[in-house]
């Protein structure tokens, strides 16, 4: 079995502060990380700092400082946070490290050298935040930037190209030969349909005139890498490329890397292309998680809706919002980030479930056992289930893993606490201490402490700091044992002595926020029947014909642009298709009966219109999240779609 397992995430810009969705991901990568190390893997987690080009070079204009001085203060913001965090990371590389930067002038000399690497006039559009260039053929219509949808600015120059497009065929049957390629599937799709029209040869320099913040070019002075080709790097030159063959040769290829996203076709099409002309074997899975949204809508400085993730973790603990973190968003998908979703999970998961189980068991060894715990007797039928619901916590763990569906394993593990907490209703071990059946009480007792210490050691890496707490609790000092230890481990916890530590997690007192989210309901209320009453007014004084609606009622129906990102037939449905929709950044899935008039292939990177306000139905046992718009002519279903380009998400009325 191969033991290695390498993971990373993207590296970081510096020009800001660390926000949630730089959190999101590493503590994604250090929670696999800890639980791939759990199952015996030799596991190597790298992370770091992106820190040359445009958008550092500009935030450090801003604030009257050398870019180095810009990165070299908010790359203290990042260890930081990652301190605070728990991140265990094995390294942490920042792009203008000098071993970093020697690799990229190796990488881009030995390119330039075998002539995948060459000088050329350039006229092309580029866009500053995103820090990309594009040509006629990646605009639809208009110059408006395909992945920000900000303006770009016209420019013509001289630059060095990398020979990118020669790949393309190879890229397309390797995406099509290795279905773990590219996760979620759909993304991979995303990144086919990206390869359909022609790929054209990157432009991996800047002229210093224009940037100067980078990695000079090893054959012309004049010119800086561009930042994604020297950033991308970091991948390899993190782990010993180009300086410790053995240490490279142990970690490549890597097992993951975890991206957002919005950075696909850089890690999908730049990345396997720059490996392909190095000669270096590509990355088994590059996987690609959705966004954190607020409610519906995306977190954007310009929105002042960003989560702050240090406050987050001051506020209601670390552990705490790790879990909240790994448990809320299904891997691929996007999830919302509302404080109401993080206290409903939180009260119920962890301070009723895992919480109040943890002291009702150290409670009873303390009053009935004398606060040792005790030699377990004979197991009955109650401890077999009890076994069992452990066991299956580790089995569904370990294949939630391989299956990256970590919020499964993390619900698997809940469910064992929730079995602990029904073996303690059923066994009533009160009753059995006020009857003085000890021995059946000292089973009871020391099976309770032992899934207890199983479930700490299952969710040891989602939440680190408070199972140390809770194996403390139980008299462990330390441990050493991983989850592939648990199903063969003898006993190890009798003759502890436990410990009254207070609640592993106090709950959230919501009646405040109770308060103030019902005053705002009412206050909806108020307003909708204020609306009510004029919309009736409205209606009898504008018609008095039966079927007309008013605009009031038109503007009920919120109707929105949409992009079809990905499709499939339902199974044994021939009317039905299964969309993957992009609705301005949130993924959406949909039910469409135009399966007779409509291929999945036909219908993949329209822009349709949708009904964005629907209630979500199952439609054949599959959640429809809205509904698209087609009119019936006599020849079909024909979609409703937009006469040129729009972006998606936009009103439609
Ligand atoms: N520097 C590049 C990556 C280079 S990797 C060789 C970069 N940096 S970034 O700081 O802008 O973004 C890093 C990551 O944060 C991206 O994967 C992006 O998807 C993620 N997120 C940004 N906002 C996010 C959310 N609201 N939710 C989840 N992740 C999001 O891109």
């Amino acid at each position: 079995m191969d033991n290695n397992f390498y993971i990373t995430t993207p590296i970081y810009y510096v020009n800001d502060k660390p926000h949630i969705g730089h959190a999101y991901t590493t503590v994604l990568a250090d929670v696999l990380t800890r639980f791939n190390r759990s199952l015996g893997a030799d596991a190597f987690f790298l992370t770091g700092t992106d820190e040359h080009g445009q958008k550092v070079e500009k935030a450090a204009k801003e604030h009257n400082i050398t870019p180095q001085q810009q990165c070299d203060e908010t790359v203290i913001r990042f260890k930081e946070l990652w301190d605070k965090l728990e991140i265990t990371h094995d390294k942490f590389i920042r792009t203008t490290d000098d071993a970093h930067k020697a690799v990229v002038c190796q990488v881009l000399q030995d390119l330039f050298d075998r002539d995948l690497i060459y000088k050329a006039e350039y006229k092309g559009h580029y866009c500053v935040p995103c820090e990309r260039f594009f040509t006629d053929k990646d605009f639809e219509n208009g110059t408006l930037c395909p992945e920000c949808k900000r303006e770009t600015n016209e420019i013509v120059e001289s630059n060095y190209f990398f020979r990118m497009s020669q790949y393309q065929e190879w890229l397309i049957d390797y995406i099509n030969t290795n279905p773990e390629f590219i996760q979620p599937s759909f993304r991979a799709n995303e990144t086919l349909g990206f390869l359909k029209k022609p790929l054209g040869d990157l432009c991996i320099s800047r002229p210093k005139e224009r940037l100067a913040w980078g990695i000079e070019l090893p054959f012309d002075a004049d010119y800086v890498c561009y930042v994604w080709f020297d950033a991308l790097i970091n991948y390899i030159s993190g782990i010993g490329y180009g300086s410790d063959d053995a240490q490279f040769n142990q970690r490549w290829p890597a097992s993951y890397h975890l991206i957002g996203k919005d950075i696909l076709t850089t890690h999908t099409v730049y990345w396997p292309t720059m490996l392909k002309a190095m000669g270096v074997e590509m990355p088994k899975t590059i996987f690609a998680h959705g966004w954190w949204l607020v409610g519906r809508d995306k977190m954007s400085k310009s929105l002042g809706n960003v989560v702050n993730p240090m406050d987050m973790a001051e506020e209601y603990g670390v552990d705490a919002f790790r879990y909240f973190l790994m448990a809320e968003m299904s891997l691929g998908q996007d999830a919302s980030f509302t404080e109401e979703a993080f206290t409903r999970r939180y009260n119920s998961d962890l301070a009723n479930d895992l919480g109040n189980m943890l002291s009702r068991t150290v409670k009873m060894i303390m009053r009935q056992c004398e606060w040792i715990i005790p030699t377990p007797g004979p197991a009955t039928e109650a401890e077999a289930e009890l076994t069992a619901a452990v066991e299956q916590a580790i089995e569904k763990m370990a294949e939630s893993l391989h299956g990256m569906k970590l919020e499964q394993g993390i619900e698997s593990i809940m469910n064992a606490v929730r079995a602990c907490n029904r073996y303690m209703e059923k066994t009533a071990p009160w009753t059995l201490a006020k009857k003085g059946e000890t021995e059946r009480l000292n089973t009871v007792m020391y099976n309770a402490a032992d899934a207890m210490w199983k479930v700490s050691v299952l969710m040891e890496p989602v939440m680190p700091g408070k199972m140390a707490e809770l194996r403390d609790a139980l008299g462990i000092e330390q441990s050493d044992v991983g989850i592939a230890d648990l199903s063969n481990a003898a006993n190890c916890l009798t003759g502890n002595k436990v410990k009254d530590n207070g609640s592993l997690f106090q709950r959230i007192v919501v009646e405040d926020k109770a308060k103030t989210l019902q005053q705002e309901k009412q206050a909806q209320q108020q307003a909708k029947q204020a609306a009510k009453a004029k919309q009736k007014k409205a209606q009898k004084a504008s018609s008095t014909v039966t079927g007309l609606i008013t605009i009031d009622d038109f503007f009920k129906t919120e109707l929105k642009t949409a992009k079809v990102i990905d499709a499939e037939k339902v199974e044994g449905a021939d009317k039905l298709l299964k969309l993957q929709i992009d609705v301005g950044g949130e993924a959406r899935q949909l039910i469409a009966g135009i399966a007779q008039s409509y291929t999945p292939e036909a219908i993949i990177g329209k822009t349709v219109v949708v009904v964005a306000n629907l209630k979500p139905a199952k439609i054949r046992g599959v959640e429809s999240q809205g509904m698209l718009l087609a009119a019936k002519g006599s020849d079909g279903l024909k979609i409703i779609t937009v006469d040129g380009y729009v972006d998606s998400g936009v009103s439609v009325g």
